[in-house]
């Protein structure tokens, strides 16, 4: 079995509003931000933005890895968080059962 890569290069980009802090953001951030200084993934920003109005999907994270197409997770909770940088950041597969559907 192939192991996960050492330092991919990769964006994850947090929808950081008050609606988004109201249903658990800054703990998701706090997942995104532990994960990612544990593993000593280098290469891998995270950032805040604005909302986009889907107060009913938030939280939510837009995910940037290189070479593959860029996803949106909706309902993001710290535990996925965790999932997304295992599986689609270091692992490189999209967890297609969590990304926002076509809105
Ligand atoms: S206030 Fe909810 S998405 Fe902007």
């Amino acid at each position: 079995m192939e192991g996960p890569r050492e330092s991919p290069n990769a964006q994850v980009v947090l929808r950081y509003g008050i609606c988004s802090i109201a249903v658990g953001a800054k703990d998701v951030l706090t997942a995104f931000q532990k994960e990612i200084e544990d593993k000593n993934l280098n290469n891998v920003r995270i950032k805040t933005t604005g909302c986009i109005g889907l107060c009913s999907m938030e939280p939510l994270v837009d995910v940037h890895v290189e070479g593959l197409p860029n996803v949106t997770y909706h309902h993001v909770t710290p535990e996925m968080a965790r999932g997304i940088v295992f599986h689609h950041i270091q692992n490189r597969t999209i967890i297609n059962e969590w990304v926002i559907p076509n809105v």
